[in-house]
């Protein structure tokens, strides 16, 4: 699939930067025109995805996130969060809904609204070298008038 456009975030694992990188990941992606309901379940998956990284990923210090935003042909949206923290050692069962290896106020169900609110969820992760999150969408062609 070719890309018709992109955009290369890169940011601190702070708290704050969660906020910022669910508006961004929606700028970017409002100009592939999409429908509220489209921006918002965008907006949760990112959320989610860059959420992990910064209290997983690093659970006692400040790492690196990576976010790559991408317009791909045919109206695809492609969305990469990047760390280098813990990693995960068993993908399979991380993405099993309610698993989790977080605190009391964490409900396990990342992975799976991500897989619910994207058409496409890949994860790919090391343990000790970080994770991959690669989210793919495809926003309806509108017809403007
Ligand atoms: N970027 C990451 N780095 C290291 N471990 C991760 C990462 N993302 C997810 N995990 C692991 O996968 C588990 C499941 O993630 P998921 O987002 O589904 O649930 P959660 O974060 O534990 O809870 P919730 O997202 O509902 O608050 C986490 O508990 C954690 O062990
Ligand atoms: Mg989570």
């Amino acid at each position: 699939m070719k890309i018709e456009n992109y955009c290369t975030l890169e940011f601190p694992s702070r708290s704050a930067n969660e906020g910022f990188a669910r508006a961004a990941a929606a700028c970017f992606a409002a100009q592939l025109d999409p429908t509220l309901e489209e921006i918002n379940d965008v907006k949760t998956a990112v959320s989610e995805a860059v959420t992990n990284a910064i209290v997983h990923a690093y659970p006692d210090r400040i790492g690196k996130i990576v976010m790559k935003l991408r317009q791909k042909e045919g109206q695809v949206l492609e969305i990469v969060v990047r760390d280098w923290g813990v990693g995960i050692s068993d993908v399979a069962q991380a993405r099993t809904p309610l698993f989790t290896t977080g605190s009391e106020e964490r409900a396990g169900m990342g992975f799976t609204i991500m897989e619910s609110f994207m058409d496409e969820l890949k994860v790919r992760s090391t343990p000790g070298k970080g994770t991959t999150v690669t989210m793919r969408r495809q926003i309806a062609r509108r017809i403007s008038g």
